[in-house]
């Protein structure tokens, strides 16, 4: 089966065919970053514009880069959320139009399933079932992964994401936006014995996290050395670069242990964009392999959103025998656990 995969929640672009016999056949990734970054975050009206200009010139790359027409695409899938609702209105309404007009099925995808399964595009796949740490702009969460369709949370962030927690450090920092692998190229130069950030909720029982008091250490830490034109000095912001994720891999690295353990589950799957982050991947595998567990995640442009997730996704659904309605499905907040769960 021959998928058409697209992905429109926020502000990236992606489109991507994939084949269930022939893997991955052609992905394109158009990112907003440029028309948001004067911005300092995500303008919802400007993303819904910007998917508007792209997404057809993008499918139209896609199909011909994969050797596929109208006519040997056997479904289309498109992220109908959790989103920015206009941008996810631009995704859904083509890939639900273009499934009518070539008279094939169509499912919608949701975001978070799309990241969790990634991997699964890689060499090595991770076997079901796995503990899968969520770690995106919008969401941290740890969840039991019994199959595709049934989740279980096990903990999930009380307050910011993990990447919303870096893209706030880089604004503080006086970096760009997006924020994440800003903050990880500046902690490279830091000093981690320098400073010491609190690494939150680890004290107690339970697998929830909160990163909305690091934001405050941050600040404060930043005011406490601030120099005549307002910031510190190029190696203290460094030095708190470094802290800073030194704190949130540490946190989050503690409770996927905590998770594996009282699951008695041996595999780990990272996925979101922080999962790209170098620090997270190598600290996970030291700490894991202590215990008998594997690491797995995307390739670094398959963290962060992409097509190709969209498409493997709603392959396997498809595969599955869902089918959706006529309806363009445009949901931006749905829970993970409230999915299709699908027949073995
Ligand atoms: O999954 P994603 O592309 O979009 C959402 O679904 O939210 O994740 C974007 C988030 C941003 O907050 C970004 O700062 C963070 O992932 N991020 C990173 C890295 N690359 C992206 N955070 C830490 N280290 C990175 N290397
Ligand atoms: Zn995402």
């Amino acid at each position: 089966m021959r998928v058409l995969g697209i992905e429109t929640s926020c502000d990236e672009t992606g489109v991507a065919v994939y084949d269930s016999d022939r893997g991955l056949l052609a992905h394109a990734l158009y990112s907003q970053m440029a028309v948001h970054s004067e911005y300092g975050g995500v303008v919802p009206e400007l993303a819904s514009r910007d998917h508007v200009r792209k997404i057809l010139p993008l499918l139209t790359r896609v199909l011909h880069e994969s050797g596929s027409s109208r006519q040997n695409i056997d479904g289309i899938a498109y992220t109908a959320g959790p989103g920015l609702v206009g941008a996810l209105m631009v995704g859904g309404a083509v890939g639900r139009s273009l499934a009518y007009a070539w008279q094939v099925p169509a499912v919608g995808i949701h975001h978070m399933e799309g990241h969790l399964l990634a991997p699964m595009l890689e060499d090595n796949p991770p076997a079901f079932p796995f503990v899968a740490l969520l770690v995106s702009g919008g969401h941290t969460q740890l969840v039991e992964v019994e199959t595709i369709g049934r989740y279980k949370i096990l903990g999930e962030s009380v307050d910011d994401a993990a990447g919303e927690a870096f893209d706030k450090a880089a604004k503080m920092l006086d970096l760009d936006y997006p924020g994440g692998p800003q903050v990880a190229m500046l902690a490279e130069r830091g000093d981690p014995s320098r400073f010491r950030f609190p690494r939150p909720m680890t004290d107690r029982p339970g697998l929830d996290f909160s990163f909305s008091g690091l934001k405050t250490f941050t600040l404060n830490t930043i005011a406490a050395h601030r120099g005549e034109d307002g910031l510190p000095d190029n190696q203290t912001m460094a030095d708190i670069a470094c802290a800073f994720q030194e704190a949130v891999v540490d946190t989050l690295v503690i409770k996927c242990r905590r998770a594996l353990e009282l699951t008695g589950l041996k595999t780990l799957v990272i996925a979101g964009g922080v999962s790209a982050n170098s620090l997270l991947r190598q600290r996970l595998e030291e700490k894991l392999a202590k215990i008998g567990a594997g690491v797995f995640y995307a390739r670094h442009e398959f963290c962060t959103d992409n097509g190709a997730m969209i498409a493997y996704a709603g392959c396997q659904r498809l595969l599955a025998g869902q089918r959706d309605d006529l309806a363009v499905r445009a949901i931006p907040r749905w829970p993970l656990t409230e999915l299709e769960t699908m027949e073995a």
